[in-house]
């Protein structure tokens, strides 16, 4: 049902990956082992948010240049300077194999 972007080892607890999907970037973190994507390009300028710290708590990602958080389940940024959201994704996992759904908001 959706796109295959690896498999389920691949993704372990508490750490962010980055996969290809529909020719974008998305980087996918573990978190309490629920699976969450979101576009790796910051929505605010040219920065990875895999390169960035993963707030697990908060089920935040922050963006290493600016320092604005976004959250994994929606893409909300949570603070500025980023204003817009990046895309958001549904990320399942059915076999050991990791999929991506479909974007889930509006970005
Ligand atoms: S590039 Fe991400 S907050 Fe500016």
């Amino acid at each position: 049902m959706g796109t295959k972007v690896g498999k389920s080892e691949e993704f372990p607890e508490g750490e962010v990956r980055v996969v290809e999907y529909e020719g974008r970037k998305v980087c996918i973190a573990r978190v309490e082992g629920a699976l969450y994507g979101v576009d790796n390009m910051c929505s605010h300028a040219e920065a990875y948010l895999s390169e960035g710290e993963l707030y697990a708590e908060d089920l935040e990602i922050e963006c290493p240049l600016h320092g604005s958080t976004f959250n994994l389940v929606d893409g909300e940024p949570q603070d500025l300077p980023a204003s817009e959201p990046v895309r958001a994704y549904e990320v399942v996992e059915d076999s050991d194999e990791v999929e991506i759904v479909k974007q889930t908001n509006d970005a």
